[in-house]
C-alpha cells in the first residue's frame, strides 16, 4: 500500500490512485468496501453496515497472496478488481462505516492489512439494504491491487491453475482455500440470488481436489 497522495486528516480524506479507479474527494464520513477478506474478517471497528454493490468492476483471483495467504516462496491467490468490459457489471459486498473516532486508527490497519500491493480509490455505492433500498454512498474506500503492483498475477488466469496454486498455499493467516470457502460462504448468506461465476466455480475446483486428496 503506498500512502504517497492520501491526506488523513478526518475532515478531508482524499485518495489519488493509479490505473483505472475513480479518483475523488470522499467526504467526511469514512466507508470503506469490503469484496474479499474484509467481508468476513471484520477485526476494526465499525458504526454500522449495509450490504450492496459498486459498479464497472470484477471480482477476480488475480493477486498474488505472499503475506497473509501464501508466502514468498509459495505464494497464494486473492481478490482484487479489475475494471469489467461490461458497463453492467457490478460487485458485490459490505460497506462499513467507521466511527469518527476510530477513522484514523481504522485507516492506518488497514493500510497495513492491505500492504501487499492494494492502493485506495474512491468509487460509488449502491445499497442493498432493505431500509435503504435505493440509496448510495457517494464516495466509498475499496483496496484495489492494480495491474501495477508486483503481486499482480491476472496474465496468470485459468481457473485451474489458479486452484492448484490456492490448494497448495499456506500463510500467516491460514490455508489459502479457507479464503476461498469463507468468501463464498459469505456470499451466498448475503446475496443467496447472486451466482458469482469466478468465485463459485473456484470454491468447487478446490472441494475437487479436496475430495481427491482424502480419498488418496
Ligand atoms: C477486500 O476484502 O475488500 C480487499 C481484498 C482482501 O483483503 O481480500
Amino acid at each position: 500500500m503506498t500512502d504517497t497522495n492520501i491526506d488523513t486528516d478526518e475532515n478531508n480524506l482524499q485518495s489519488l490512485s493509479t490505473g483505472d479507479c475513480v479518483v475523488n474527494e470522499i467526504d467526511s464520513d469514512f466507508w470503506v468496501f469490503g469484496y474479499g477478506s474484509l467481508v468476513w474478517k471484520v477485526d476494526f471497528p465499525i458504526e454500522t453496515q449495509q450490504i450492496g454493490y459498486i459498479k464497472g468492476f470484477q471480482r477476480r483471483f488475480y493477486q498474488n497472496s505472499i503475506d497473509h495467504r501464501g508466502t514468498v516462496e509459495k505464494p497464494g491467490r486473492v481478490v482484487t478488481l479489475v475494471p469489467a468490459d461490461d458497463e453492467t457489471s457490478v460487485v458485490y459486498g459490505v460497506a462499513y462505516k467507521i466511527p469518527k473516532a476510530k477513522q484514523q486508527e481504522v485507516l492506518e490497519h488497514l493500510d497495513y492489512r492491505e500492504k501487499n500491493g492494494y492502493e485506495r480509490c474512491l468509487v460509488p455505492f449502491y445499497s442493498l439494504n432493505a431500509n435503504k433500498a435505493g440509496e448510495s454512498i457517494r464516495n466509498i474506500v475499496i483496496y484495489v491491487a492494480t495491474k501495477e503492483n508486483d503481486s499482480y498475477a491476472g496474465h496468470k488466469n485459468d481457473l485451474n491453475d489458479i486452484a492448484n496454486q490456492i490448494f497448495e498455499a499456506h500463510g500467516p493467516s491460514g490455508p489459502n482455500r479457507e479464503y476461498v470457502f469463507r468468501l463464498a460462504d459469505a456470499m451466498r448468506q448475503f446475496f443467496p440470488h447472486h451466482n458469482d461465476d469466478h468465485l463459485f466455480e473456484l470454491e468447487k475446483l478446490l472441494k475437487e481436489r479436496e475430495r481427491k486428496s482424502f480419498n488418496g
